[in-house]
């Protein structure tokens, strides 16, 4: 019997801080559940024409908030599949209303240094700019945690390498569904 069947029905909403692997962990998963994957902000950039960081500068973040939302609520129409949300989107009440009535909602969640570790590799996140990472994660950690908190699956995924953490994310996501079938 295929033990990956349960986990097909419905898409699977990875919601997390920046960092965490919503997007390389959600690829993974999505290979080894062979479902297909969408990316949240990637999403987004496709349809405004321009990247994340272009639309904070030239639009502002209420604008990406906005396009975030319709992207979501788009994606969540589409047969099942992995969505790496950014950040921010569970924060809106309407989409994370939307992903707990179409999606099961994995929390992806790390030390608060491991993360600040990791995005201090990159340059893309607008809401980082010129700013120390650790204060900001330490910011949303508070603002977020009680939103995060509602997903259907909570993963602490410490520092681990990305093919482990898949294998908590099923395993964590076959034990929510054998509890409640649906
Ligand atoms: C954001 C996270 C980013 C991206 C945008 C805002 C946030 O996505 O959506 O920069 O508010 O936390 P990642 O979580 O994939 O970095």
């Amino acid at each position: 019997m295929d033990r990956y069947a349960p986990l097909r029905h419905r898409t699977i909403a990875l919601v997390g801080l920046m960092g965490v692997g919503k997007s390389s962990v959600g690829r993974r998963l999505a290979n080894a559940l062979d479902l297909p994957f969408r990316d949240a902000d990637s999403e987004v950039e496709a349809a405004a024409g321009r990247s994340v960081a272009d639309i904070f500068s030239e639009l502002g973040e209420d604008a990406f908030r906005e396009g975030e939302r319709r992207v979501i609520a788009r994606l969540l129409e589409q047969p099942p599949h992995v969505l790496a949300t950014g950040g921010g989107a569970f924060m809106n009440p309407l989409t994370r209303a939307l992903i707990k009535s179409k999606a099961v909602s994995v929390w992806l969640k790390a030390d608060l240094e491991v993360l600040a570790r990791r995005v201090s590799r990159k340059e893309n996140r607008p809401l980082l700019a010129g700013k120390d990472p650790l204060a900001v994660l330490q910011g949303q950690a508070e603002a977020r945690y009680p939103a995060y908190g509602e997903a259907d699956v909570i993963v602490e995924t410490g520092d681990a390498a990305h093919h482990v953490t898949v294998e908590q994310v099923i395993q964590a996501l076959s034990d929510h569904l054998a509890a409640r079938p649906s």
